[in-house]
């Protein structure tokens, strides 16, 4: 599968106003500084080659085109004065102004590429939900944006003005080149003609390419970046997957030149045919205007700027068809740009949302169905309950049983496709995501930890405490990491990561550090426990990787902390949960049972087995044939 790439003209037409509007919107003042200097500078080499041939009129003394006079005696020494130091001067802009061109451009090009980005920083921010980072078609589609979103948009205002001076010189010498012959003139505009549909026509094959090689590029920085990225390392070498990444790279890599060196060739045929058929038009005008001096009826001037005007326009013109080449191509690949941007929430957010009260009652869950993508089995199959305020629910099942999948829904980081969940009463789709995230704290399955300082990591759990160092402490303390960030060489402003620095470079700066699994998990913990005082705390595997202290210690923290509060807690480990108000076991994403601890034991089903199972495995009292025998 291939990122869709643009259709149609209308589609491109969109592209580039948007374009042309974010350049427009961050300097325009950059952009009529470039404009002018593409004027002045599509303005020089037609003002130098009449300049070249009064001088040579003067010198000869003819008088104009048409007229051969015979050589006066007794030269205007003023006028051919006042022309060579215009001449000088067109000599001197011919060399300040594409400075002064470039300068502008790169001066343009960076405030773009801040603006660019920002946009797309803003919108993948912006997205309330997350199934959009899971889709590969919009992966191909970020991928387009940050390969060519900065360059496209600078480029293309640069191909535009670039156009802008090529069209200039063109009219200019295209006015010349028609006083002396309106034939020649119409030869070489037909030849460009022809290479401009031809540049044209390159151009959409070289954006399809460019669509078609995004997969194999996502795929070749997957692998490389498996080899360069410390966690990837240990497992690399473990496994001895070097040489099997690389040559996986290698095929990408080869791939993709491969589809490259065919178009170009393509290129190169086309456009030596078109190359030499407009060099055939301007050598048989050559021909054509030495016959006619030879033959006395042109002035000798006129020679000069017949081969400057048919050099100038044809180069002028071959500029247009590779700018507007770059213009087609640059269109259509900001497509990708514009798709990314303009792309509507994931979610629906209603325009007018209800404000997120605190939870009073309870939140429902009502006959949920869910599944990732319509291509996929169900998840959860109408899973039912009911979470009341102020009571702890625990969700237990076996592997893939949808525990995080029903957190995630909680959190509303998708919809369900059946069924909703209510928050006091109320379809949590008719709140702002955000503000209802606002009312909870969580640590996710899968939590981050970011490469920031063990202050950071712990204080973007609520950024308004991201400075408080009393509350990051507190936190630290209850969820049992402080002790150990304590020990870390300076403490909470060290890195959580060996590849940046703590503090500043130079004689302060020491080397980050990196957490063991268990120690990051409590440092997630303490970033769930930052945001004090929300309505729904979630927790999601929080002991996976804690030691059996540690994991004691944790259960009784947690219990402190969770008293009076509103919690989803998800474990593996049947003795954290075990004071739940309500403990749910979901099998096969539907609930099969539920209770509190006791009347689940007493029921006798799946979680009482599992929970003796586990008991018999930490007394190693239970023979392996009895627990075979279930
Ligand atoms: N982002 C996703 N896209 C597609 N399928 C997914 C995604 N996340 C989970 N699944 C699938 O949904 C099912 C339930 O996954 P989920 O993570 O909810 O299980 P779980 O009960 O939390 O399991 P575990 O005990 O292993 O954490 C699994 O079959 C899994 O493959
Ligand atoms: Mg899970």
């Amino acid at each position: 599968m291939t990122a869709a790439g643009p259709t149609g003209w209308r589609c491109r037409v969109r592209s580039a106003r948007a374009a042309a509007a974010v350049v427009w919107s961050t300097s325009p003042l950059l952009v009529a500084g470039l404009a002018v200097t593409s004027v002045a500078a599509g303005l020089i080499l037609p003002a130098s080659a009449w300049l070249q041939r009064e001088v040579v009129d003067t010198l000869v003394g003819a008088h104009g085109p048409g007229q051969h006079v015979p050589v006066q005696h007794g030269l205007d020494s003023k006028l051919l004065l006042a022309l060579v130091v215009a001449l000088g001067v067109t000599g001197i802009a011919a060399a300040a102004v594409p400075q002064a061109q470039q300068y502008v451009q790169a001066n343009l090009r960076r405030a773009v590429r801040v603006v660019v980005y920002d946009r797309v920083y803003q919108a993948e921010a912006s997205w309330p939900g997350i199934s959009r980072f899971e889709s590969p078609e919009f992966a191909d589609k970020l991928q387009l944006t940050g390969q060519l979103a900065q360059t496209t948009a600078s480029d293309l205002t640069a191909s535009l003005l670039g156009m802008t001076q090529a069209v200039v010189t063109t009219v200019t010498f295209l006015i010349s080149l028609c006083l002396l012959s309106p034939v020649l003139a119409a030869a070489i505009v037909g030849a460009a003609c022809l290479a401009i549909w031809a540049s044209l026509v390159n151009a959409d094959k070289q954006a399809e390419l460019t669509f078609q090689n995004v997969i194999r590029s996502r795929r070749q920085q997957s692998y490389s970046s498996l080899l360069s990225n410390a966690a990837a390392a240990a497992e690399v070498r473990l496994f001895g997957l070097g040489a099997f990444l690389r040559g996986r790279i290698l095929v990408e890599m080869n791939a993709i030149s491969t589809s490259e060196r065919k178009l170009d060739r393509r290129l190169l045929r086309v456009e030596s045919c078109l190359g030499a058929l407009s060099s055939a038009a301007v050598g048989g005008g050559l021909v054509w205007v030495v016959t006619r001096i030879s033959a006395s009826a042109f002035p000798v001037g006129d020679v000069s700027l017949f081969i400057m005007s048919a050099l100038g326009l044809q180069g002028a013109m071959s500029q247009i068809a590779a700018g507007l080449g770059d213009i087609s191509q640059a269109v259509t690949t900001f497509t990708a740009y514009t798709d990314v941007v303009d792309a509507p929430p994931d979610l629906p957010v209603p325009a007018q949302p209800r404000p997120v009260p605190p939870l009073r009652d309870k939140i429902t869950v009502e006959n949920v169905w869910f599944r990732y993508h319509p291509a996929l089995p169900w998840v959860l199959r109408g899973v039912s309950l009911t979470l009341p305020a102020g009571t702890h629910l625990a969700l237990v099942g076996r592997n893939g049983s949808g525990k995080s999948t029903l957190v995630k829904l909680l959190c509303r980081m998708y919809d369900p496709q059946r069924g909703c969940i209510r928050w006091d009463g109320t379809d949590i789709r008719e709140f702002d995501p955000a503000m209802l995230r606002e009312r909870m704290a969580g640590v996710f399955q899968d939590h981050m930890c970011y490469e920031l300082t063990a202050a950071e990591n712990i204080g973007v759990g609520d950024l308004a405490a991201l400075d408080d160092r009393d509350a990051i402490r507190h936190a630290a303390e209850l969820a049992g990491a402080a002790a150990d960030i304590d020990r870390l060489p300076l403490g909470y402003d060290t890195m959580l990561s060996r590849i940046y620095m703590s503090g500043p470079r130079g004689q302060n700066a020491q080397t980050g550090v990196a957490l063991s699994g268990g120690q990051r998990q409590r440092v997630a913990m303490a970033r769930a426990l930052i945001r004090a005082n929300r309505d729904l705390l979630i927790v999601d595997e929080p002991m996976a990787s804690l030691d059996a202290e540690a994991e004691h210690t944790t259960n009784q923290r947690l219990a402190q902390v969770r008293a009076g509060r509103t919690c989803v807690l998800i474990s593996h480990r049947l003795p954290t949960i075990r004071a739940a108000d309500n403990i749910v076991v979901l099998a096969d994403g539907a609930v099969a049972e539920q209770g509190t601890h006791d009347e689940l034991i007493a029921a006798d089903g799946g979680y009482a087995y599992l929970f003796r199972l586990q008991a018999a495995g930490y007394r190693g009292a239970l023979a392996d044939d009895q627990v075979s025998a279930r």
